[in-house]
């Protein structure tokens, strides 16, 4: 986001450079099991029984929802082949290939901070912990360019009412894997690693919020954020965290990466908004991945039922 600005992105280039869709098979059995335990997890989750998630294969019991747009949906290989995931590359292309063999199990998930429950949970478990459901969701990057996109998951509420958050937990921070062995992007200082994300906990657990693990009907794809990330459609892109390791409850507002870097273009709340430009990028008009003419863009993205949690926030100061 800080390198450059995005062209027209007709779908023709957006094919792979390097070829191949990104299949991975893993296991999330005993060995996880094992491997949570060692970690320190609680009794509950184990006694979970085993997961298998093949990532070949169709993520089963999806149902659909009712939050969903009935907008066209972006081709997999254009969201699987243009990313923004600095853990890789800052180059859009080349995160499908960097990430292909990132091994995302065994993996666990700590949960923090201001709440009843703090626990290290299997992302096995976590995946489990509520009905999948496919939500089709716009995605905008400040950047410019949006999805449309069949995300499969649950809303992040379901987590956090199983943390039981304090009340005087006020916000959520999400911290991605630091993984510098497996994330070429990492052994350089472009960002700060690890890459650290915020909500409110009202937004958070507002229900478009979700907690995602698939999309198109599969496992999620490495470079789009396996094997756990949240996709929060009212707000620019990189709000929405990929891999995350760890969810920590506060009464302060997170520190998010972003936001660290540079000030005074990414804000906290990033809720997509036509009024409001990026001191670079006009924030009016969007162009579709594989689309070749901009559209409008939509306060809140389109998503009119967030707005109550702004009210009487002044959103230029807020951006
Ligand atoms: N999460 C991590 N961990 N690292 C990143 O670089 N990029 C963000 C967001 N989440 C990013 C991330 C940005 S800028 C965008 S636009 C979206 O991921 C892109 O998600 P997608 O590649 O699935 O479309």
């Amino acid at each position: 986001m800080l390198i450059k600005k995005s062209a027209v992105i007709p779908s023709s280039e957006i094919t792979p450079r390097s070829l191949y869709l990104n299949r991975r098979k893993f296991l999330a059995g005993a060995a996880v099991a094992g491997a949570v335990a060692a970690v320190g997890s609680r009794l509950d989750e184990l006694a979970t029984p085993s997961l298998t998630v093949d990532a070949d294969a169709k993520i089963d019991g999806v149902k659909k929802s009712p939050l969903s747009t009935t907008e066209k949906i972006t081709p997999y290989k254009d969201v699987t082949n243009y990313n923004n995931y600095y853990e890789f590359s800052t180059d859009k292309y080349e995160p499908a290939g960097l990430a292909k063999d990132f091994k995302t199990r065994p993996w666990t998930v700590t949960i923090d901070g201001l709440v009843s429950k703090k626990q290290v949970l299997d992302v096995g478990t976590i995946i489990k912990m509520a009905a999948p459901e496919e939500r089709i969701y716009r995605h905008r990057c400040v950047e410019g360019w949006s999805i449309v996109v069949p995300w499969v998951g649950f809303s992040l509420s379901e987590l956090i009412k199983r943390a039981q958050p304090l009340g005087k937990a006020k916000f959520v921070e999400f911290t991605t894997v630091y993984d510098p062995k497996q994330m070429p992007g990492q052994q350089g200082r472009v960002l700060d690693w690890p890459y650290v994300e915020g909500l409110r906990l009202d937004e958070a657990n507002h229900p478009l919020a979700l907690l995602c693990f698939g999309m198109y009907g599969e496992a999620l794809p490495n470079q789009d954020g396996a094997p756990l990330r949240i996709v929060v459609p009212w707000k620019y892109g990189f709000k929405s965290a990929k891999a995350i390791v760890r969810i920590r409850f506060s009464d302060s507002q997170p520190l998010n990466t972003w936001n660290k870097m540079a000030p005074n273009e990414y804000g906290f709340y990033s809720n997509v908004n036509p009024n409001v430009d990026h001191p670079r990028w006009s924030q009016a008009k969007e162009r579709r991945l594989g689309e070749f003419l901009k559209r409008p863009t939509l306060m809140f993205n389109g998503y009119d039922q967030v707005a109550s949690l702004y009210s009487g926030m002044d959103l230029k100061k807020n951006f």
